[in-house]
């Protein structure tokens, strides 16, 4: 690290709101040279020069074990612990009476949707700001997604807009607590329990996420979980469910493999329901349970950083972080959201700002696009099943209701920062500071 970039960092690090616009009637020219003060989209120098951590984690500890597991030929969880110790674990790691292991985050959903009687025909109400995979699985259970429009302030589903989305035919709702953010849980089993709708929670970003101190995926029927290689918690690809109920959790099982018997799924034949091959795999709980001792601490090191970053962020004009859902108690970080008000930067655009805080050296990305509005939809809708299902009333009202202006400002608002930024030091954290810092001072220097 330069004398030069130490003693900016610690400038503008330490600049809270009031001496912002001290600074800025001074501005960086005072500080360092006109290299420095250049954005480095420009040719100027970046404020970031080091690396970030890089994800996944690599596992010494695994080695042994996948190791003995390949030689064994034990491969699948019919006959080996791995899978089943994993189950044990994570249930009790998140504080869930059962935990089943599944072969990613969209079978998890696909299993849990089907367990809870969502059918053909059904309607399944669901957040629009998420992966693809949460309506996706809707859809593969030949349900309609009805979108419940964000709370760009939350970056969640509204919860005071469900209510007036509800018909006869919805079965559930699928609320995702994405990049970690806890849904107001409390709101959407109310409304739940009014209309006797089932509560699936896409948890599939939200491991060690907490709601009123519970932890999220434990809140709904039934709370489904992602292990993909980008994920918190990686393995390459793998999943899991949570669930409180008996009963409910023997039908999951069976249900994901191959409709089998299972417990209380009685052997009334040797397939008494259907099902299909959700399983998770042997190596693939080997890698998770190598890092279960690791992931309490990170948690720790991303929320200490986000707080930081909280605090700091919001102390810049046009930054606005991501506010905690009535009742949340902990994110779980899967990425550290906030909102850029072009406005606030002489209009400079979205991805501009995104380019020029890329070249200063810290990596983001512009989070989810208008989903809803995606081709697949129009595909399914368009489709012979789904005109068999829906009447030609109801899917020209669910096209005419596919406004939502809260997701639409918030795609147009959102930057997102990479969970495994959030793992970086104190020094990182202010270098992102000054790095949007520096962008907002020198908007001058951008144009488009
Ligand atoms: C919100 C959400 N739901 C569902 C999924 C699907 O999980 P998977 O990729 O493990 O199938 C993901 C994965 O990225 C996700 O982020």
């Amino acid at each position: 690290m330069s004398a030069q970039k130490f003693t900016r960092r610690q400038v503008i690090a330490t600049t809270s709101a009031g001496t912002l616009g001290a600074l800025i009637s001074h501005p960086f020219t005072t500080i360092g040279d006109n290299n420095t003060n250049k954005l480095a989209i420009l040719g100027g120098d970046k404020i970031h020069k080091g690396e970030w951590p890089e994800w996944p984690i690599w596992n010494r500890e695994a080695e042994k074990e996948i190791t003995e597991m390949l030689r064994s030929g034990k491969w699948w969880r019919g006959n080996g612990e791995h899978v089943t110790t994993f189950e044990q674990k994570y249930a009790e790691l998140m504080g869930a009476k059962h935990c089943l292991a599944t072969a990613s985050g969209t079978t998890a959903l696909l299993v849990a949707l089907h367990v809870l009687g969502v059918d053909a025909g059904d309607e399944v109400l669901v957040s629009p700001f998420t992966f693809i995979a949460s309506y996706n699985a809707i859809f593969m259970n030949k349900a309609l997604p009805v979108f419940v429009d964000t709370d760009p302030e939350t970056f969640l589903m509204d919860t005071s807009k469900i209510e007036n989305k509800i018909t006869d035919r919805s079965s559930a709702i699928l609320p995702v607590h994405i990049y970690g953010l806890p849904v107001d849980m409390d709101s959407v089993n109310e409304i739940a329990k009014k209309h006797n709708l089932a509560v699936i929670e896409d948890a599939c970003q939200a491991w060690l996420g907490e709601y009123k101190g519970k932890k999220t995926g434990t809140l709904g029927d039934l709370g489904c979980f992602s292990f993909q290689n980008s994920k918190n918690l990686p393995t390459g690809e793998g999943g899991a469910i949570l669930g409180n109920n008996d009963e409910i959790m023997d039908r999951c099982y069976s249900f994901h493999n191959c409709g089998r018997p299972y417990k209380s799924v009685k052997r009334t034949s040797d397939y008494p329901t259907r099902g299909s091959n959700r399983r998770m795999q042997q190596f693939q709980a080997i890698m998770l349970l190598s890092q279960m001792n690791r992931i309490l601490k990170d948690a720790d090191v991303r929320q200490k950083n986000a707080q930081y970053l909280d605090k700091k962020l919001s102390e810049i004009p046009g930054i606005i972080p991501y506010k905690l859902a009535s009742g949340a108690t902990r994110s779980a970080y899967h990425m550290y959201p906030f909102r850029y008000v072009a406005k606030e930067f002489n209009n400079v655009s979205k991805e501009k700002f995104m380019a020029a805080l890329r070249a200063e050296g810290i990596p983001c990305n512009g989070g989810y696009g208008p989903q809803n509005k995606d081709g697949l939809i129009e595909e399914a809708l368009n489709s012979k099943g789904y005109k068999r299902l829906f009447s030609e009333k109801r899917l020209k009202q669910w096209r005419e209701e596919n406004h939502l202006p809260g997701n639409d400002q918030l795609c147009k608002e959102a930057v997102i920062f990479y969970q495994s930024i959030l793992l970086g030091s104190k020094n990182d954290m202010d270098d992102i500071v000054n790095a949007i810092t520096k962008i907002y001072e020198n908007r001058d220097q951008l144009t488009g």
